[in-house]
């Protein structure tokens, strides 16, 4: 894994930012993204910033959206925000195909970064962009919120104490029902599908749970859109027979449905990722330990992981989650997965009789 550089191991709170009089952090978000109104300015009020400018591609758009959003100004052109002295951090909430771009000119610019997820499209582009990120020592968090969530610490303590025994295997779902057939989810040239926009929710948990090293990757798919994976079913092996089955796509009902299976028990949970205050956990080991906890999300889904950088900008916490010693190994099993998408031979029925050797591309 990417080592943390020394500027930012040793580093206090940001010295380049010229931070607001009141020590808030200004932000400034790099286009007029639907997830930017609706999560990431929610978490950034409730955690005490400024949502100080918004740019866009289209000097009217980019105006609208700010007066529709209590935003302080808008910026006709990324680059112009992006060199702005009035902002402190920049969130990027870009299609994935425009991630590493603007990630790197705000990295280069000395601007912290919250970049959306997954970091990048591609493996190249995730490790282009660490690599600017481990030389410029500037910080950037991939925006995966659920780390920084109680719920995520209070599941870890349970299997730490050997609630469920040896956690053996993750079966985690995310879907959710797509309408639009414009959305940047469906489209091949924006980096779009399934398994990028939502099955690195369950890849990134089982980083979480199991750790970074995976011994195997499979995945199939149902193509849509324009060419991209909109239902994606597919497996993790880890060391010692441990394995994530992750379940994501874009033509269901919302399910967020993850169950951690152990050696003596389950931990089953309504919403790993975003939890609302009514999602809740349960444990089940067949006994008066039988529980159910509730989430304990009563603040939007980004605040923590907002929160969080204020206070390391500010100086008062050292970086956590930091993409430069997460993002690797997430961006790996990403592109193992997808790999196999791209294979035009699955194996067909009876192929294991000996007989034959018949696959798809036999006829
Ligand atoms: N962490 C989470 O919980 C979460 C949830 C949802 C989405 N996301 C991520 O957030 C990112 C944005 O998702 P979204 O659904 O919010 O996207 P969206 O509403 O379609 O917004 C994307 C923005 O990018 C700009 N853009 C630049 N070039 C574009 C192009 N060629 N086509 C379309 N838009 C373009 C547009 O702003 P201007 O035209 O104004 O410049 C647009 O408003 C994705 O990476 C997604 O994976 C994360």
């Amino acid at each position: 894994m990417m080592a943390v550089p020394s500027r930012i191991r040793t580093q206090k709170g940001w010295p380049d930012a010229t931070m607001s009089a009141s020590g808030q952090v200004r932000w400034g978000i790099v286009g007029t993204a639907n997830i930017a109104r609706a999560q990431f300015l929610p978490g950034l009020r409730q955690a005490g910033g400024i949502a100080a400018a918004v740019a866009s591609r289209d000097a009217a758009r980019a105006a609208q959206f700010a007066s529709d959003n209590g935003i302080e100004r808008s910026i006709a052109g990324y680059e112009n925000l992006v060199t702005d002295p009035g902002v402190d951090a920049l969130y990027i909430p870009l299609p994935n195909s425009l991630h590493a771009e603007w990630t790197i000119r705000a990295l280069e610019a000395g601007r912290p970064v919250l970049c959306e997820k997954p970091l990048c499209g591609t493996l190249p582009d995730t490790e282009r962009v660490l690599e600017v990120a481990g030389q410029t020592g500037t910080l950037l968090w991939e925006a995966f919120a659920f780390p920084f969530h109680l719920q995520l610490h209070e599941i870890k303590k349970l299997l730490q104490d050997g609630a469920i025994g040896d956690l053996m295997e993750i079966k985690s779902n995310f879907h959710f029902s797509l309408r639009n057939p414009a959305n940047i989810r469906l489209s091949r040239q924006l980096q779009g599908g399934a398994l990028l926009d939502v099955g690195c929710y369950p890849v990134r948990l089982a980083q979480e749970l199991f750790g970074p090293s995976y011994d195997a990757a499979w995945a199939s798919a149902v193509t849509g859109g324009d060419g991209v994976d909109v239902d994606t079913w597919g497996v993790l092996n880890y060391p010692g027979g441990r394995r994530l089955m992750l379940s994501s796509g874009l033509g269901r009902s919302y399910d967020t449905f993850t169950t951690l299976e152990g050696t003596s028990g389950q931990i089953r949970i309504t919403n790993p990722f975003h939890p609302r205050a009514s999602d809740s956990y349960q444990l089940v080991v067949g006994s008066s330990e039988d529980r159910t906890f509730m989430s304990g999300a009563h603040e939007p889904s980004f605040t923590a992981a907002i929160r969080h950088i204020h206070a390391v900008l500010g100086g008062s916490e050292p970086p956590r989650q930091l993409a430069v010693e997460t993002s690797l190994p997430t961006a790996r099993a990403l592109a193992d997965l997808a790999a196999w998408l791209r294979r035009p031979e699955p194996v067909l029925p009876g192929a294991a009789d000996g007989s034959s050797s018949a696959t798809a591309a036999d006829g």
